[in-house]
């Protein structure tokens, strides 16, 4: 299988070759793919390393024109960024002035990121559907997730939306209880990154309560959301939650701080210096302090999957709701537990969701719908209405002054602005 990596040069991208080292034994080719040519090479050469470490018989290559990358691929996972981290320096900056939460995928950050990253994904998913294998899958990274594996569908590409927030609360689970990671079937529901864990299935028996039980505390400061809440919903949200149900807060502590992006600016620094060391032939542990822990094997499990390789698994994606969660559109891209297989992935059924999520969910998924529109449309009325439906801003006043502040501070990235 030739896997083609879009967005390759990202510092991310050997947590993602060392799952494919590890656990991917049937890639014949991962082939990185980056407009950013120097950075590439050296994500490339030391990407070829860790295959070595590892004796994986595929090749590594990697290349700048997409075209060339992308023929005969069997699969494609984008991951890509633009505007790169300043992009989402701003993202996370120009909010605070008007009283929002900055931050790169929730609220008007993740708008901003939406408007100018849902045309380029386009761009890049028409022409893998014109060169790759016919069938290929695109797994997608490419935040916001949600809103971007909505456009890719609507688009008829054959993609699915992936994420590693679920992974993350499968492993930690497993571990607190003792158990192999893919013995823990969550529960997982909401969209993506609005996401709630109600239950933890271990061999059938729901072991969340136990785990709430024994946990509660160390649970609630790694998702940095009260433990009155997680005990009253007796689910456990995501750690982007906390930015609805801590906002103000989050806004509080932000002001005058350095932004997450202006931190990971620093780390991808050093991590570039890492990997242009020769000898380097595995992952370090510097890596371990970005977000996206497990997000190779979350990668290297769906697409065994989507090959065909294994049918019981359960993977959380970004599909489309088709009656899964009865209070969404049938057309809505949701974030939910499935099975998956050649055609695609199987959602698992959902229980009931409770008023408390179903309202927030329905909220921000009219939003994501809004802001969709906004993006493939362009347009400040369309950008100021996506801003007023989010449930985070929703006020006149707020939503006129970020509409402002965001088209000025995107304007590059806009075709229409
Ligand atoms: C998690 C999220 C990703 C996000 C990442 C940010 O992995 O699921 O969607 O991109 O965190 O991590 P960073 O190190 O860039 O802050
Ligand atoms: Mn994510």
């Amino acid at each position: 299988m030739k896997i083609a990596v879009i967005g390759g040069g990202s510092t991310y991208t050997p947590e993602l070759v060392d799952g494919f080292a590890r656990l991917g034994t049937t890639v014949s080719e991962l082939v990185l793919i980056d407009p950013a040519a120097e950075r590439l090479d050296v994500v490339g050469a030391f990407a070829a390393r860790i295959f070595a470490h590892y004796g994986h018989p595929g090749k590594v290559t990697w290349t700048s024109d997409l075209d060339a990358g992308v023929t005969d691929a069997d699969a494609a996972v984008i991951q890509l960024r633009v505007g790169g981290q300043r992009a989402r320096i701003s993202d996370e900056t120009f909010p605070l002035d008007c009283g929002c939460v900055g931050q790169e995928t929730t609220g008007a950050g993740g708008l901003a990121k939406a408007l100018r990253t849902v045309p380029v994904m386009l761009d890049v998913a028409a022409r893998i559907r014109d060169r790759a294998k016919p069938g290929a899958w695109i797994v997608d990274f490419t935040n916001p997730v949600g809103i971007v594996t909505r456009a890719l569908l609507d688009a008829g590409h054959q993609a699915v939306g992936l994420c590693n927030v679920a992974i993350g609360f499968q492993r930690r689970f497993a571990g607190h209880l003792g158990v192999d990671p893919g013995a823990v079937v969550l529960d997982h529901v909401g969209l993506n990154h609005l996401t709630w864990e109600r239950a933890a299935y271990v061999d059938g028996v729901d072991r969340l309560p136990d785990l709430l039980g024994a946990h509660l505390s160390e649970i609630s400061d790694m998702v940095d959301v009260p433990a009155e809440i997680i005990t009253m919903l007796g689910a456990v949200p995501s750690y982007y939650l906390s930015y609805f149900y801590k906002h103000d807060e989050h806004v509080r502590e932000s002001l005058g701080q350095r932004t997450r992006g202006q931190r990971v600016a620093e780390i991808e620094a050093i991590l570039l210096d890492m990997y242009r060391d020769v000898t380097l032939t595995t992952k370090p542990a510097l890596l371990g302090e970005r977000g996206g822990a497990y997000y190779s094997e979350a990668a290297v499990g769906l697409l065994g999957s989507l090959f065909g390789l294994d049918d019981t698994a359960v993977h959380s994606v970004n599909v489309r709701n088709d009656g899964t969660l009865p209070f969404l559109p049938d057309s809505a891209v949701i974030e939910v537990s499935a099975r998956a297989g050649l055609r695609g992935p199987d959602p698992l059924p959902v229980a009931a969701v409770p008023p408390d999520l179903a309202g927030l969910i329905s909220h921000v998924y009219g939003y994501e719908e809004l802001a969709l529109d906004a993006a493939l449309r362009g347009g400040r009325d369309r950008v100021y209405r996506a801003l007023l439906a989010h449930p985070l801003i929703g006020q006149h006043s707020r939503a006129d002054a970020l509409a402002d502040r965001l088209i000025a501070a995107g304007r590059e990235h806009l075709a229409w602005a």
